[in-house]
């Protein structure tokens, strides 16, 4: 079967990508933006760096800035009645990827609103239209969200994430402007690097990887391993960097899907609120040596593009715990806790492994995972 690939119309990348928005909605005819971001960005003055631009030349627009972290289905459902009460014709996501997901959901309901439960988005949902136009702006350096064609919203009652899949979702437009990301505290940015870092490391080995991804996806452990750090101290270089290597990461793992450490991190975070990307970063080592045996020589190039020397020299065995160490150590560094004591109750493990093995992106690991396996690896973090 021939591979896919679906990435923004048009993307921007560095200081400054943000003041390309004015021209764009002005070439392209846009009338009136609602814009979906969350309290903390109005409150730290990270969204105001738009509407200035948009106050400067006199484009109007409406705020939806009700959107919380691991967005329930309510933001979505009022997402749609701000939009239609504004009048709006295109959306302008500025966020982590709970915005910019919560802006791509609203913007499917707008064009499909056969989907308008929200529940009904979940997997691959045969939309038939475009979202609203978006232009994604991320002001975290790790979902990526604002180049992949998935969102993800929390289904409060069930106490579940749910993954949707669809092309229709992506944004027309992403700006990628490291200045919107400088005013990430430590803990945010070391969370959400790690949750670019999972992102390359699962999209690289996955099921449907291929030569162009595996690509991107080494490109982005590249930049990830030499700069995360870096930018977890508030260095503006490796904030940068950041910027571009967790965008790169999106654009493989969009298109070729993840594995078992997003499917238990979803439903972590949907279980105990935990945020998504110090979810993601406590099973990334415990999942790197679950999957080893079925990764090939892969752990090779992710130890080199961890920065580990001699790996030509290194027995198999060898490269594969080099990898897993590198990666450990790394997340150790930025601060993400080494295990689950704090977060999981050992009587919810029947429960938690159910839904990860029910979570979308379960099929794509490189392993078949059965519910007793995932038992043991929560088990193995307690
Ligand atoms: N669509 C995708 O492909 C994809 C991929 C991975 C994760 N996700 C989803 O994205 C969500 C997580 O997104 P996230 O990790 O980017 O965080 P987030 O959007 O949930 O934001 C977390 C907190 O960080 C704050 N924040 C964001 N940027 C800031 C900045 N520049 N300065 C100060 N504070 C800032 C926000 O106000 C918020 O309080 C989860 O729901 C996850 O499942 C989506
Ligand atoms: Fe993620």
């Amino acid at each position: 079967m021939a591979n896919r690939m679906t990435l923004n119309e048009t993307s921007y990348h560095g200081k400054g990508a943000i003041e390309a928005i004015v021209d764009e909605v002005k070439s392209r005819g846009w009338s009136k933006a609602l814009i979906c971001t969350d309290p903390d960005l109005i409150k730290y003055g990270v969204t105001s760096k738009i509407t200035d631009l948009l106050d400067k030349a006199t484009l109007p627009y409406e705020l939806f800035s009700d959107i919380k972290p691991n967005p329930p289905i309510e933001n979505v459902l009022s997402g749609v009645e701000a939009y239609k009460k504004a009048a709006a014709d295109y959306i302008i996501a500025i966020g982590g990827g709970s915005s910019i997901d919560t802006a791509k959901a609203v913007g499917i309901i707008i064009t499909n609103p056969e989907f308008a439960d929200v529940r009904s988005l979940e997997g691959v949902a045969p939309t038939r239209n475009k979202c609203a136009p978006i232009i994604a702006v991320p002001t975290t350096a790790g979902t990526a969200a604002e180049v992949t064609i998935n969102y993800v919203i929390t289904d409060q009652e069930k106490k579940r994430k749910f993954v949707c899949v669809d092309t229709n979702d992506i944004p027309v437009i992403s700006c990628v402007d490291p200045d919107m990301m400088m005013s990430m505290p430590a803990s945010l940015c070391a969370s959400t690097g790690m949750d670019a870092l999972t992102h390359a490391i699962e999209g690289y080995i996955t099921k449907g990887a291929w030569e162009m991804t595996d690509m991107m996806h080494l490109k982005a452990i590249e930049i990830i391993g030499r700069s995360l750090r870096d930018s977890v101290k508030g260095d503006a270089a490796a904030r940068e960097d950041m910027a571009l290597g967790q965008y790169i990461a999106g654009m493989g793992f969009s298109n070729v899907g993840l594995g078992i450490d997003h499917s238990m991190a979803h439903t972590l975070s949907a279980y105990y609120d935990t945020p998504h990307g110090v979810a993601c970063a406590i099973f990334l080592p415990t999942v790197m040596e679950y999957n080893a045996e079925f990764s090939g020589e892969k752990y090779k190039y992710i130890a080199q593009a961890m920065g580990v020397k001699n790996t030509e020299s290194m027995s198999q065995a060898e490269y594969r715990k080099a990898a897993i160490d590198a990666v450990k150590s790394l997340s150790k560094d930025v601060g993400i806790p080494q295990n689950l004591k704090d977060i999981v109750k050992e009587e919810d493990l029947d429960y938690l492994s159910e839904s990860s093995i029910a979570d979308a992106c379960a099929p794509g690991n490189p392993r078949t995972v059965s519910k007793e396996d995932v038992i043991k690896l929560f088990k193995s973090l307690l």
